[in-house]
């Protein structure tokens, strides 16, 4: 049985209110808990996940720090483990159809809607659910010993990540300011967001999720400890070779391609249909959307370096002294 939310949880939630406070990286106030700073409305999700979430030694989490390739990860997941039921050419596989954030939930998400129960319980396995959590807030749950569960985890050029998450919440914030006008309560959500305050924030890891140096080194330090257990991937390679990582990807989880699939070209029918080209032109990704954010935010340019069309080089060099300082003697670079 599950475990319920027990009284120190309860207080872990009550007091969000009284936690650290950040008010100028829209759309939402963040709120630093355990060391990071969440969306406020997605701490008390948080918690419960926590307590009540039960992982299964089947289930295959996507980790990531927020804009660093997710929905892709998603969307690839998503149709290699269903290939069986969903052949990629398919004209009518759910990925032509939905967005890949309607394919895999979010781990923090559901529980919103119901804080004291298990929201995944009844999916059936395996079960391939994605997260944006630091590893210390989930470590104990997953990474147990005997719980058997596999990590995938995509890091990305802090760089770039930097520019699609300054660009995402720029565009988020007008709508969730629109949509907080409509609010019992209207909160102020700054629609006018400058680089240089972006990038302050970003570089003080005063930005959801962040900071991202200890979420990309923590699943890092993990996958060189346990690598059968984390696979770590980076969104360039997966750029410059995407067979190539769709094969370690599908070997990780447990479904590797056979000599047939190989043959008749499988993985790179999966790569096609996961393509930002392809999943742009969904219909779905053009007019839905997750809440007040278009599901076509989740699609912008899909490319390495696109930050220096954006950062000046004093501020790149400044953003990779950050990250070098963070990183020396780990074994990763950028
Ligand atoms: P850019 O803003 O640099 O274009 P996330 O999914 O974690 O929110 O990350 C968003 C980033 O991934 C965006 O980067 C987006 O364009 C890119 N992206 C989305 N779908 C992709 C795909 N199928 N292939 C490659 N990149 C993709």
């Amino acid at each position: 049985m599950a475990p319920s939310i027990g009284d120190d949880d309860m207080a872990e939630r009550l007091v969000v209110s009284s936690l650290p406070l950040e008010t100028r990286f829209p759309p939402f106030q963040l709120r630093q808990h355990g060391g990071f700073w969440f969306p406020e409305p997605i701490l008390p999700d948080i918690v419960a996940v926590r307590a009540v979430f039960a992982p299964r030694p089947s289930d295959v989490f996507l980790l990531t720090f927020p804009k660093s390739g997710t929905t892709w990860l998603k969307a690839l997941a998503f149709a290699t483990v269903h290939r069986a039921d969903h052949p990629p050419c398919a004209p009518d596989h759910p990925l032509r159809h939905r967005n890949p954030h309607d394919c895999v939930e979010f781990l923090e998400v559901p529980y919103a809607l119901t804080p004291d129960a298990d929201a995944f319980a009844a999916l059936p396995s395996p079960r391939v659910i994605a997260t944006h959590m630091p590893y210390s807030l989930l470590s104990e749950q997953i990474m147990a010993e005997g719980a058997g569960c596999k990590v995938m985890y995509v890091c990305r050029d802090p760089k770039d990540a930097f520019i699609s998450t300054w660009l995402f919440a720029r565009k988020t914030a007008v709508a969730a300011a629109a949509e907080a006008a409509n609010d019992d309560e209207p909160r102020p959500v700054p629609t006018s967001f400058g680089m240089e305050e972006a990038f302050e924030l970003f570089c003080d890891g005063r930005c959801p999720g962040g900071p991202q140096r200890p979420h990309v080194l923590s699943y890092w330090e993990a996958s060189r400890r346990w690598p059968e257990r984390v696979l770590f991937l980076r969104y360039e390679e997966m750029l410059g070779d995407p067979v190539g990582n769709m094969r370690k990807l599908a070997e990780f989880m447990g479904c590797a391609f056979s000599g047939e699939e190989e043959a008749a070209g499988v993985a790179l029918e999966i790569v096609k249909l996961c393509s930002i080209g392809a999943l742009k032109n969904v219909e779905a990704n053009k007019s839905g959307a997750q809440n007040y954010v278009k599901n076509e935010a989740f699609f912008r340019k899909g490319l390495a370096g696109d930050w220096s069309n954006h950062m000046t080089s004093e501020m790149a060099a400044l953003l990779d002294g950050v990250i070098e300082d963070a990183l020396q003697g780990s074994g990763l670079a950028f």
